[in-house]
């Protein structure tokens, strides 16, 4: 008998399992009620009283080695699913992850910049709530002005020299206050104008405003900047400058460029004329260096300004302008591949 249960201990430890199943049935032959170990303590009664402390220790040293055996396998098959649980299948495909996308207001804007940082612009930003000198008086617009009809302002009430501004120009003036040239700077933001809500215009939009002032800058510069942000933007090289006014420059000229005639959109948003007003812009009145304390016989400059929903109207062929604001997520949903 000590032979056989010696073999029977040896078998027990070189035992290796496939699966759970295995290990269980192993239990139950060698440890169950009616298992090997209940027969052989069964067969230990009839033992010789003289080898009954051997074999005792035999078969004790069965009963551990198959408990060891049995919790060992059962760690190990039980770690093993736990692993797979908290993996997964490897294998399988992966599931995409839910991308939110760039308004493309900022797209747009990102974009402008991006070309004039490439020409030494950089930067500048100012207050929203602005005051009468910042956004009228220095740029060339004394109260009483006419031109100030030109932007329907919200004023606030309990302070009458607080505006919401009208347009980026009045960081310009702040940035002319706080610098000396040579100055190159471009002011993105938000204005706002008391003006009815319709598919082209809004009450809130955006801008972005150029300033440029350094010794002899010259009508030919302000053309060849703008010649090269409408190729680097909108991949058209010809553009015309037709005369205009605002009273912070003189002369002053609104931007027009030729689109094309190819397509049947091209016909509408040109109205059939092929050309399509994207800014304004001009040189740097003299009175407004003056208001800033930059000698005008000395310096001189260019602005332009320009409405960023308009370009990113044209560039993604937006039908109307509430869309930006309503923040419809199949809208902003189509924005997702454009960085
Ligand atoms: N500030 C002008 C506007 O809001 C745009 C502009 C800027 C025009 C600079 C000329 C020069 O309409």
């Amino acid at each position: 008998m000590l032979d056989k249960v010696n073999e029977l201990i040896l078998e027990v430890k070189a035992f290796k399992a496939n699966s759970k199943e295995e290990v269980e049935s192993f239990r139950i032959k060698y440890l169950g009620s009616k298992g090997i170990l209940k027969d052989l303590f069964g067969e230990f009664k009839n033992v010789e009283n003289s080898l009954k402390k051997e074999i005792g220790q035999a078969l004790n040293n069965l009963r551990s080695a198959a408990t060891d055996k049995v919790n060992e396998l059962k760690d190990a098959f039980e770690s093993a699913t736990e692993s797979q649980s908290s993996y997964g299948d490897l294998t399988r495909p992966a599931e995409p992850i839910p991308l939110g996308a760039r308004h493309p207001i900022s797209i747009v804007k990102n974009r402008i910049v991006e070309v004039f940082n490439r020409i030494g612009f950089t930067i500048s930003e100012g207050p929203e709530i602005e005051d009468d000198w910042h956004n009228f008086t220095a740029l060339n617009l004394p109260e009483y002005h006419p031109a100030r009809d030109m932007q329907d302002t919200f004023f606030i009430e309990k302070n009458p020299d607080l505006l919401l501004r009208t347009h980026t120009s009045s960081v310009q003036t702040r940035y002319m206050e706080n610098n000396t040239p040579p100055i190159r700077t471009l002011s993105p933001g938000r204005v706002f104008r008391n003006e009815d809500i319709s598919a082209r215009s809004h009450c809130i939009f955006h801008q972005i405003e150029g300033l440029y002032i350094d010794t002899d800058v010259s009508f030919a510069d302000l053309k060849q900047t703008l010649l090269y942000f409408t190729k680097e933007m909108f991949g058209k090289s010809k553009i015309r400058l037709r005369p205009s006014f605002f009273p912070f420059t003189e002369p002053s000229a609104e931007v027009d460029i030729y689109w094309g005639l190819e397509t049947e959109t091209d016909y509408k948003i040109t109205k059939g004329t092929g050309w399509l007003e994207i800014m304004g812009c001009g040189m740097v009145d003299p009175n407004v260096l003056k208001n800033a304390n930059i000698d005008p016989t000395k310096y001189s400059g260019y602005a332009f300004g320009m409405g960023i929903e308009r370009i990113a109207m044209l560039l993604y062929q937006i039908p109307d302008i509430r869309m930006f604001y309503e923040n419809d997520v199949r809208f902003l949903e189509q924005f997702k591949s454009v960085l």
